[in-house]
């Protein structure tokens, strides 16, 4: 794993941002639980998207599906079919690994030497194999290409096999009784099958959306880099019902407004970039990522797609129940076309954090702090009383009682105050206020800004008014 993203984990973990799952049993691969400061940011992300989808965007509404559904839901999908990955085991290490990301992985080395052309025939090669479903052929590739297992350093590979992401699990408790169903892969489909419901309960009219929060849940193979690809993780999806051949302008639409979003957050310009799919997935008529810039390169954090009635239309050859909208300003029912952003709220977390965790090197002094938009970080303002006597712990308890209501506030009393300050640094505080006896005088305190560093004396009258400015969004 590369340095920098190796600092960022040991940095999340000691600081209370994301732990491994069931640590004290050595872990779950590719599984995480966040920590006091990880579930405050996480949590501000996922109010700042719900605000920005349900309050800002006035046609658009929120819901909260069950993460079981109907088996037939995962038929009419596509999953059961083609949620696929390819895999194969290698012999001696009985390690195994995605076929098409072992052939990745073997092309980048020759891209990293330069051999740009050996890269792309063996990519393109590839992307004609799983096109075509040529399983045997991509182990062919493989094996030809003298592809090594990187444990056991052989090439003594099984079969190229598919491997169905979906974990499933069993209802009812008599064996008789019981049907296999599936932990969602995506939330995207509890949105599908209430579109009828929702449309006529909250009298929706096209165009308009629904938005989701929830976790999905997939049996990754390659499961690696930290938060980037887990087995259980949440999702933030919003679907946009159109009118029939008005799809692709509102997918540009879409993929302007959320990289907006992104910009606005505080992420660089540089660090972002779309992607055009070449190759689009059963649903999709267009396709795109929002990428950015991880410290293991530019790497998927959102994705837009225009996704026409596949899924209603499925749903409604499944379900014998039509999924049609009348559309009054035409006179016509249709059933609608559908554009799709879809993000992982755990990888905004992960972008977040890396493009927050800062250290500072210069000759008087060095720092690491995380430089988080106040609107998302995860403590607002410690409150810290120069001692621990003469009535200042008293005084700075009152000013965590005016603000705690509606802010997230800390209260620390103990090492010095230049401790104090680096710890609030490490987890991303944007102010720290200092109260001391002259604060006993005349209600003022000191407010230290985390990115500048600089000081200055404020009255406590003025406190919840320059931290609701600084944290709005
Ligand atoms: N409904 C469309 C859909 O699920 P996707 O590209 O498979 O599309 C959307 O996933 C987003 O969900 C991704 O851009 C990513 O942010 C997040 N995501 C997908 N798989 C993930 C995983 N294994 N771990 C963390 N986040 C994941």
């Amino acid at each position: 794993e590369n340095a920098q993203l190796k600092d960022i984990i040991s940095h999340a973990k000691e600081y209370g941002f994301v732990y491994p799952s069931s640590e004290i049993y050595d872990g779950l691969q590719a599984v995480y639980d966040y920590g006091a400061y990880g579930v405050e940011l996480k949590n501000n992300l996922k109010r700042l998207w719900w605000e920005t989808m349900t309050r800002v965007q006035e046609n658009i509404v929120g819901i909260d599906a069950a993460i079981f559904m109907h088996p037939t839901t995962w038929k009419a999908s596509g999953h059961v079919d083609s949620f696929n990955d390819p895999m194969i085991d290698n012999k001696d290490s009985k390690k195994r690994y995605r076929a098409d990301v072992l052939v990745e992985e073997h092309a980048a080395t020759f891209e990293r030497a330069g051999d740009i052309e050996k890269a792309n025939s063996l990519t393109g090669a590839l992307a004609r194999l799983l096109e075509a479903e040529d399983l045997a052929g991509v182990r062919d590739l493989i094996v030809n290409e003298g592809i090594k297992c990187p444990i056991s350093g052989t090439s003594n590979w099984t079969d190229v096999r598919q491997f169905n992401l979906m974990f499933s699990t069993q209802v009812g408790s008599v064996a008789e009784d019981a049907s296999t169903i599936y932990l969602r892969p995506e939330t995207a489909q509890g949105i599908f099958v209430n579109f009828l419901n929702v449309q006529k309960t909250a009298r929706m009219k096209v165009p308009f959306g629904i938005a989701q929060i929830g976790k999905a849940f997939r049996n990754e193979i390659v499961a690696r880099q930290f938060i980037f690809r887990m087995r259980e993780f949440e999702q933030m999806e919003m679907q946009f019902f159109v009118r029939p051949g008005t799809e692709l302008d509102w997918y540009q639409k879409w993929a302007e407004t959320r990289m907006k979003w992104h910009l606005a957050l505080g992420t660089p310009a540089a660090k972002l970039r779309k992607h055009d799919h070449e190759k689009l997935a059963h649903y999709a008529n267009a396709a795109m990522d929002i990428e950015f810039e991880f410290p293991f390169g530019f790497k998927e954090v959102e994705g837009i797609h225009s996704r026409t009635d596949f899924d209603l239309k499925s749903h409604q050859e499944y379900s014998k129940k039509k999924q049609q909208y009348f559309d009054p300003e035409i006179n016509q029912n249709y059933i609608p076309y559908v554009i799709e952003t879809s993000i992982g709220a755990d990888r905004l977390f992960l972008l977040t954090l890396c493009n927050a965790y800062t250290e500072e090197k210069s000759e008087e002094k060095s720092r690491t702090y995380l430089k988080f938009h106040p609107a998302i970080a995860p403590v607002k303002a410690a409150i810290l009383p120069l001692t621990k006597k003469d009535g200042l712990p008293e005084k700075a308890q009152e000013i965590v009682d005016l603000l705690k209501y509606d802010f997230n506030i800390i209260y620390e009393d103990a090492a010095s105050i230049g401790k104090r300050y680096a710890r609030q640094d490490l987890i991303g505080t944007p102010f720290c206020i200092a109260v001391d006896h002259q604060t006993l005088e005349d209600n003022t305190v000191t407010i230290r800004h985390r990115d500048s560093t600089e000081q200055e004396r404020v009255a406590i009258s003025e406190l919840h008014g320059r931290i609701a400015e600084a944290t709005s969004f």
